[in-house]
């Protein structure tokens, strides 16, 4: 008898170890899933993975993975300290507020050079490695996987050869004198070899100089002939390191991001808004929470569109936004019958393609960062500089009062352009802590990022959904204007859908919405049923 109790012990020691030796990943490429895997085993932690994850997704994930962009990443580390760092892209110092107004027929602010905005990634990354990177490995060590991809390439998967086959004509047209294997005009299929020699020569310049031979050497130098930016843009781009949002939601804390985004600040006040007194999303898929949700987000978004944008131009804070009095009274004219109608501020949309990409690390010692990072729109701009896209981030500004961007999204002064502004965003990298438990999580999208997140967060906190199911679910979304519920495929019954039309809510259906990349402690949950090539793994040390 006491034979077993020990090996019934030794056993539970032996998996409880394999738990505590265990490190968690989800991206969105299976590369950049064996990159993590490889600088984890090599004695790197979570934020040295992340840092060659970033680059090795600039090369295997050319849409939105990049070094032309910009981003967020949310930090709780083994000491439980939370921090977030912003290397968001900002205004050129050229850049002024009616600087589109003229060009609002003709998608400047998505296609041509003034559509970017400085980039921050490069910056970004750096700080991460100095300041919570753990010396075990040199900067160096982390852009070599990612050298390596752009310089002997890797196979073509499938979804990649479809995007480069449907938007070679838009390469070429953007790129007169070439952008590379882009721009060769070759027919793609699955397992052909990608190779990118020029990116290849930039991440070697950076490897060997580090950010200055970005932002004041040859990167800026060919920036600058080519007219997007003078040297003092790029020289004066500086990261920030920001105090992050923490709210209580079931128990966990949640960490978020703050200004310029307004992903943490909408996901704060959606998920008050869902617990309020007397609500009404006590189920998952009804009728009533449905209907309460949009009316939440009517109100979010209204939020959003005033008051929301790079925290050094805005004139409201984000503790009066959260303020639970000031949100309770706004909640409160929320009519549980009839559908609300959003206040009279936009004119009518446009949509646009677009890409993002999010990736989540967990290691062995509880260190965690969730990063979500962006071209804007799939490929940015699709211009092609030193061997990569150029973003076309300056679409996030409102471009002009009530005007919606490619994502339906309208805005106000504290969004509006000027120079080395940030502009606003909504991508909302979260992390969830529970005593020893964390769970690390976020999502491409453009404005539906934050009310996935919320869905999420709330299946798995509050209705008790693993984090797989959570990510899995069918997903439903509003933000005011357009006056339109999304439903994803599958996300509702007839009789559901006849309710709420009845309630005067106007409904269009989305294919897909979003593609999670979460994890926890000895778990993942990367989004597999959404297209694409997310991946995720638990990794054993
Ligand atoms: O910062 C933002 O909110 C947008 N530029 C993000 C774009 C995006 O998520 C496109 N995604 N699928």
């Amino acid at each position: 008898m006491n034979r077993i109790i020990i090996l019934v012990s030794l056993c539970f020691l032996f998996v409880g170890n394999v738990f505590a030796q265990s490190a968690s990943v989800a991206a969105a490429h299976p590369l950049a899933v064996d990159v993590v895997e490889s600088i984890l085993k090599k004695g790197g932690n979570a934020y040295d993975a992340a840092v060659a994850a970033h680059f090795s997704l600039a090369v295997v994930l050319p849409r939105a993975g990049n070094i032309g962009g910009g981003g967020f990443a949310v930090i709780h580390t083994s000491n439980a300290e939370a921090a977030t760092l912003d290397f968001r892209e900002i205004a050129p110092l050229a850049a002024s507020k009616d600087m589109f107004i003229r060009y609002e027929n003709d998608n400047s602010s998505l296609t041509s050079k003034l559509a970017s905005g400085v980039p921050g990634s490069v910056k970004g990354m750096w700080d991460l490695y100095i300041r919570y990177g753990s010396r075990n490995l040199s900067w160096s060590d982390l852009l070599t996987p990612a050298i390596m991809l752009a310089d002997t390439g890797f196979f073509v998967t499938k979804k990649l050869s479809e995007e480069l086959n449907y938007n070679s004509s838009d390469f070429i047209s953007q790129n007169p004198n070439g952008c590379g294997p882009f721009c060769k005009g070759f027919i793609w299929e699955q397992g052909m070899r990608l190779v990118q020699s020029e990116l290849a020569e930039t991440l070697k310049g950076i490897r060997d100089i580090g950010p200055n031979y970005f932002y004041y050497g040859p990167v800026a130098k060919q920036l600058v002939e080519q007219n997007y930016f003078t040297m003092l843009d790029m020289a004066s781009y500086q990261i920030r390191w920001r105090k992050p949002l923490i709210g209580e939601y079931m128990g966990w804390e949640v960490i978020t991001m703050p200004p310029p985004s307004s992903g943490g600040v909408a996901l704060l006040q959606l998920l008050c808004g869902s617990e309020r007194d007397l609500n009404t999303m006590q189920e998952l898929e009804s009728v009533a929470s449905y209907h309460d949700f949009t009316e939440l987000t009517r109100i979010v978004y209204e939020d959003r569109a005033r008051h929301l944008g790079d925290p050094d131009y805005m004139n409201t804070t984000t503790a009066d936004l959260l303020d639970t009095s000031y949100l309770y009274k706004r909640f409160a004219n929320i009519d549980p019958k009839r559908a609300g109608k959003s206040p009279n501020l936009a004119v009518p949309l446009s949509e646009e393609s677009s890409e993002t990409t999010h990736f989540s690390i967990l290691d062995k010692d509880g260190n965690s960062v969730a990063i979500t990072t962006t071209l804007n729109a799939s490929y940015g701009s699709k211009r092609w500089v030193s061997g990569f896209f150029m973003n076309n981030e300056m679409d996030d500004f409102s471009i002009s009062p009530g005007v919606p961007n490619q994502f339906g999204l309208i805005g106000f002064e504290a969004n509006s352009i000027e120079p080395s502004k940030r502009m606003l965003s909504s991508m909302t990298p979260t992390i969830l802590v529970k005593g020893d438990q964390k769970v690390v999580l976020g999502t491409p999208g453009g404005s539906t990022i934050i009310t996935n997140v919320f869905h999420v967060i709330r299946r798995f906190c509050r209705f008790g959904q693993t984090l797989q199911e959570s990510v899995n679910s069918k997903k439903v979304h509003a933000q005011a204007w357009p006056e339109v519920l999304y439903l994803e495929e599958g996300s509702y019954t007839k009789k559901v859908l006849r309710k709420l039309k009845k309630k005067g809510h106007k409904i269009e259906f989305k294919k897909q919405i979003g593609r999670f990349q979460a994890v926890s402690n000895g778990t993942i949950a990367p989004d597999l049923l959404r297209t694409g090539d997310s991946s995720g793994r638990v990794i054993f040390y």
